[in-house]
């Protein structure tokens, strides 16, 4: 893929649940002509690619993640038919469509386990994973993913006489990805979403798919990347410019290697990205540690973490890139923060037990976590879409949707979009019995307050600003691809950096705590107000032609030797920021 196609270094991704986000035919279940409807308002919030989470026939007990057919679309959702109308009319707006690609495991309803488990020499038997008996020590590297709702990774199969292995519910059992049969149909089914014009696929549990399943020596691969290497060719050659858009939630260490490197060397044991080459695995990564580290960062309402996270973080190859975001569809994940930061977290966004799953887990969204402080949703958002990489929103994200924590597990957080303070939120004309789930209504999150309706005509909207946010990210692609320089500063709870790249420069400042304060950074021109409404001001004039050496010889280090406008001062209220523009070179 050449470097002019490479959009997703530079686009906002929109997370959608085809169920709980538009229902078209009134039936209380979301479905493909609700979002078709949908996609004007999509084009003026100013995302650029929305993620369909799945909506293949499924028996939807782990809301659609349990596929039983990969070439169709839930008779709820409507038909392949629909799918074709709605990917064409995004495709007219310019909008992108990935989709889920869930083939690590399958439903228990899928034709093949259904033939795997009755027929002990049905050519689907070694689709799966079995064994005549449990392993005496469980393997505690490889527990059960959802901790709680499942005792163990092997089920007992009475017709199959055998227990076969998931690492997620019992009714997902895993596919055996050594087996180069299942492989091929993996091609197949991205062949066949391909030809229908996806833009590619968010790859679901990535790092799971590759493992040893089960411990066992039939399922260990050889060369375990080079089947998301395989899948990279693939998509390659039938896609164009399609993407592999990875869940891969891995130690740091490991993480880099879902990228791959075409010069051999490995991200994890490499200094730069120019050591690598081009990736040649996953495009995009979900990048969960940020995440944990930058919640973090609102925990203590300090910078600190995010300096930390950024060291962790390994280098991208060419082409390889983060999708940075605050919350998803599933728990926020802190596990992969030691332990105090864990604590802090919990204490400061998950008080009551209730809020919390799995250990290790927050079951809230963003806006009731942050007290729906709108001055300090806003800078998590804006440092957000501020931070290397490319900004991923969850539905609902734009006009600061709350949860329902009556409502079981990673559901609280699933809700039907708020659209308008009618009936059903404007999400379905049916009784209100009948919806997929029930909409969160009356108190501060409620669709009689919070929704689309309301927040469209406002200016000062969150919705608003995040239309204006989307756009201003798009003009700004040193973030995607530039360079990232972390600032000194003397407030710990400010943090400033810069992104560059061959485009310009862009400088932002933010104050995550609430009693407002300053920073004074050197810069190599005069500032060009992007977001935020800080003031800033001349604080030292410049030299008057010799450069301000910090070290490197350049102004505030951007590689421009010579320029220097002085040192500016950032006035910043509380969770005040500011993004700014020094020098644009095009
Ligand atoms: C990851 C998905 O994000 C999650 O919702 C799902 O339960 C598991 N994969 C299993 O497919």
């Amino acid at each position: 893929m050449g470097t002019k196609d490479r959009w997703y270094e530079n686009a906002t991704f929109y997370a959608i649940d085809v169920e709980a986000f538009a229902d078209g035919d009134g039936d209380g279940v979301g479905d493909f002509e609700g979002l078709t409807d949908r996609l004007d308002y999509l084009e003026s919030l100013g995302i650029d690619c929305v993620w369909l989470l799945p909506f293949y026939p499924s028996p939807n007990r782990d809301n659609g993640y349990d596929v039983m057919d990969y070439y169709g679309v839930d008779d709820r959702h409507g038909t392949l038919g629909d799918f074709v109308e709605f990917a064409r009319e995004a495709d007219r707006r310019g909008i992108r469509v990935i989709v889920d690609l869930v083939v690590n495991h399958t439903s228990d309803q899928h034709p093949w386990f259904r033939k795997a488990r009755e027929d002990p020499d049905s050519e689907y038997r070694d689709y799966y994973v079995w064994r005549e008996d449990l392993p005496e020590d469980p393997d505690p590297v490889r527990g059960p993913v959802f901790p709680g709702e499942e005792d163990s990774v092997w089920s007992y199969d009475e017709a199959a006489e055998a227990f076969y292995y998931h690492r997620f519910y019992h009714f997902q059992p895993d596919l055996n990805i050594a087996n180069p049969e299942v492989r091929e149909e993996i091609r197949k089914i991205m062949g066949f979403w391909l030809e229908l014009g996806v833009s590619g696929f968010r790859v679901d549990a990535a790092t799971l798919m590759i493992d040893n399943k089960g411990g066992l020596e039939s399922t260990r691969l050889d060369d375990p990347h080079g089947v998301l290497r395989d899948m990279r060719h693939f998509v390659e050659r039938r896609g164009d410019d399609a993407i592999l858009f990875a869940e891969a939630d891995d130690a740091p260490e490991h993480l880099g290697d879902y990228f791959g490197s075409t010069t051999g060397r490995q991200p994890s044991n490499a200094e730069t990205a120019a050591e690598l080459g081009e990736g040649d695995e996953m495009n995009v990564l979900l990048n969960f540690l940020l995440d944990a580290y930058l919640v973090l960062a609102l925990a203590e309402r300090e910078a600190g973490p995010i300096r930390d996270v950024l060291d962790l973080l390994p280098p991208r190859p060419e082409g390889g890139q983060w999708a940075n975001f605050l919350r998803n569809y599933d728990e926020l994940n802190v596990g992969r923060l030691p332990e105090d930061g864990q604590q802090k977290v919990f204490e400061a966004f998950a008080p009551d037990e209730d809020m919390r799953i799995y250990g290790r887990g927050i079951r809230r969204r963003l806006a009731p976590m942050l007290d729906g402080d709108p001055d300090r949703i806003r800078l998590a958002y804006s440092l957000l879409y501020s931070l290397p990489g490319t900004p991923l929103l969850v539905y609902g994200d734009e006009i600061g949707m709350g949860d329902d924590l009556d409502l079981p597990g990673r559901t609280a957080v699933r809700t039907p979009m708020q659209w308008s303070g009618e009936r059903n939120a404007g999400f379905s004309t049916a009784d209100s019995g009948e919806l997929v789930r029930p909409v969160v209504s009356g108190g501060e999150y409620g669709y009689e307050t919070v929704n689309v309706a309301a927040q469209r005509g406002d200016p000062d909207s969150l919705l608003q600003w995040f239309s204006r946010l989307n756009r201003l990210r798009g003009e700004c692609p040193e973030i995607g691809t530039g360079d990232c320089e972390v600032l000194d500063v003397d407030d710990p709870a400010v943090f400033a950096h810069r992104m560059v790249s061959d485009h310009g420069r862009v400088v932002a400042v933010h104050n995550l705590d609430d009693r407002p304060t300053e920073a004074t950074l050197d810069l190599v021109a005069e500032p060009d107000r992007l977001l935020g409404e800080a003031a800033f001001e001349q604080v030292r004039p410049d030299s008057g032609g010799t450069a301000v050496a910090d070290g490197n010889g350049d102004a505030d280090g951007s590689g421009a030797a010579g320029a220097d406008a002085g040192a500016w001062r950032f006035e910043l209220d509380r969770y005040g920021f500011c993004w700014v523009r020094v020098e644009q070179h095009v």
